[in-house]
């Protein structure tokens, strides 16, 4: 995959494998304790699992964002400025999206992706159900400044980042990629951001380990795209799904379980793991007012307005990029 820069986004070996599949997961599998990073998980099957998570009754998220996407449409289009053009960091959800774009009339519509496909059939979807609204996909990795399309340079814009994918990141990481979005978008600029609420631990766990065990699979699948992709032999059976709260750290924490001490090999080198080991494969981080306004402001982005869902579950953030200026 190339950009209209010319920029490598995705870089595959001979066999058609992701070499930084295989970088993360050797590298993950070597480390103490084991780790291989959220963003594989989303292979077809994964993001097949992962459609299907955002409908189970354990998982609040999605309803609770779309039920504020939903109700303050009024709001949004009194505090957004008229004429944005709004940038998606990612390819867009065919609901939460629309919501937004009937509720501020938009003069433009960008949504950001690394992977292409996916991108221009979201695109052409949203084309269609806003006729006259112009659509430019742009192909990148939005955790880098990002040129956007000169039709879009002069007009004021606002950035969309729902479902607290923001969580989904450790803070460096969070804080990186909010001063990239500062950075895409420009001074000036206007951010609407999800970010789920801590709440009860037993909430917040069953979201991630529902009862019909649809995010075990989605977490098992990523050993299966492992076996399948870097030709490795790490035994179902002896791994367990997990969600923990992490308490200090403010996060539901995906792991794999060991049941039992195992062996096995990835691309030719050996592993092994001991009874009640773990592969750590997710972060959800939790805010709060003060922890949410506190991460906006650490990457560039003044609090301006926050919402809530009738439950109190989830929060959307709207935020402003100012000039520096003298602060005590
Ligand atoms: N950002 C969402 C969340 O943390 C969606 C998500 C990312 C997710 N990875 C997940 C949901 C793994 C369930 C399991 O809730």
């Amino acid at each position: 995959m190339t950009t209209s820069q010319g920029l490598k986004l995705v870089d595959l070996d001979e066999a058609g494998v992701d070499n930084a599949f295989r970088a993360d997961v050797l590298a993950g599998l070597s480390q103490e304790p084991k780790a291989v990073p959220a963003r594989w998980f989303y292979d077809d099957a994964g993001s097949k699992l992962f459609e299907k998570i955002t409908q189970l009754p354990e998982y609040y998220p999605t309803r609770a964002e779309t039920e504020i996407l939903r109700d303050r449409g009024a709001e949004f289009a009194k505090l957004i400025r008229p004429g944005s053009t709004v940038v998606e960091f990612g390819s867009g959800s065919s609901v939460k999206t629309p919501l937004l774009l009937s509720a501020i009339e938009p003069s433009a519509y960008v949504p950001l992706d690394i992977s292409g496909d996916f991108l221009r059939a979201s695109a052409a979807d949203l084309a269609e159900k806003f006729p006259g609204l112009p659509v430019y996909p742009v192909e990148a990795d939005f955790m880098r400044q990002v040129e956007l399309p000169d039709a879009v340079a002069d007009l004021p814009k606002l950035g969309f980042f729902p479902g607290s994918t923001i969580g989904n990141m450790v803070a460096r990481t969070a804080v990186d990629l909010l001063r990239s979005m500062r950075e895409t978008l420009g001074v000036g600029a206007q951010l609407l951001i999800g970010m789920d609420q801590i709440k009860d631990e037993d909430v917040l766990v069953s979201a991630y380990d529902d009862a019909a065990g649809v995010t075990a699979a989605f977490n098992l699948n990523l050993v299966t795209r492992i076996n399948r992709e870097l030709g490795g032999t790490i035994p179902l059976e002896a791994l367990k799904h997990e969600a923990r709260w992490n308490d200090d750290f403010a996060r539901v924490e995906m792991h794999l379980v060991a049941t039992h001490d195992i062996t096995f090999e990835v691309d030719g080198k050996s592993f092994a793991m001991a009874e009640g080991e773990s592969i750590h494969t997710e972060n959800s981080h939790k805010f709060n007012r003060r922890t949410s306004n506190m991460l906006l402001l650490a990457g560039g982005w003044e609090p301006t307005k926050r919402w809530l869902d009738d439950q109190g579950r989830f929060s959307l953030l709207l935020a402003e990029a100012r000039a520096p200026r003298s602060a005590p």
